[in-house]
């Protein structure tokens, strides 16, 4: 899901980034949330945001490794609204040509 304000890299109020993600818990691992957002970024760009702010708990290493494959840079890391002894990370993820290429097949393997 990809929320933004046009013309701007202001979110809507009450959101913590410009994309959100999740994958269905019975295919973990096979490279869909790294490919998605991957392919979710040029559209980004096409909306006119040259980069992404995109949020995740320090504690979720599957999401940070998401971010990181596509490239995003750790801004700044926050305590968590109502529960302080956690963290947030917050990234900015460019959306022009970035490290993750990944490309999936129906089985999840990435092609070439
Ligand atoms: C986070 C999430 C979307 C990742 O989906 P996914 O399709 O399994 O992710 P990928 O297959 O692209 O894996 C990305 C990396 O995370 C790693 N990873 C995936 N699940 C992991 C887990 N449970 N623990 C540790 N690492 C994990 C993968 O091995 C891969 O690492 P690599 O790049 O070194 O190979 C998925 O775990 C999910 O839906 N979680 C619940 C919702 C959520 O947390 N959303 C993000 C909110 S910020």
């Amino acid at each position: 899901m990809l929320r933004f304000r046009p013309g701007t890299e202001e979110l809507p109020p009450y959101t913590l980034g410009h994309i959100g993600y999740s994958v269905v818990s019975w295919k973990p691992r096979r490279g869909y949330a790294t490919a998605a957002l991957g392919l979710l970024l040029p559209i980004a760009q096409e909306e006119g945001l040259e980069r992404v702010l995109i949020t995740c708990k320090e504690t979720n290493v599957a999401s940070r490794r998401v971010i990181e494959a596509n490239g995003g840079v750790l801004d700044r890391v926050e305590p968590m609204e109502g529960m302080p002894c956690e963290m947030r990370l917050f990234y900015w993820v460019p959306t022009a040509c970035n490290g993750s290429t990944a490309v999936l097949n129906g089985t999840g393997a990435p092609l070439g």
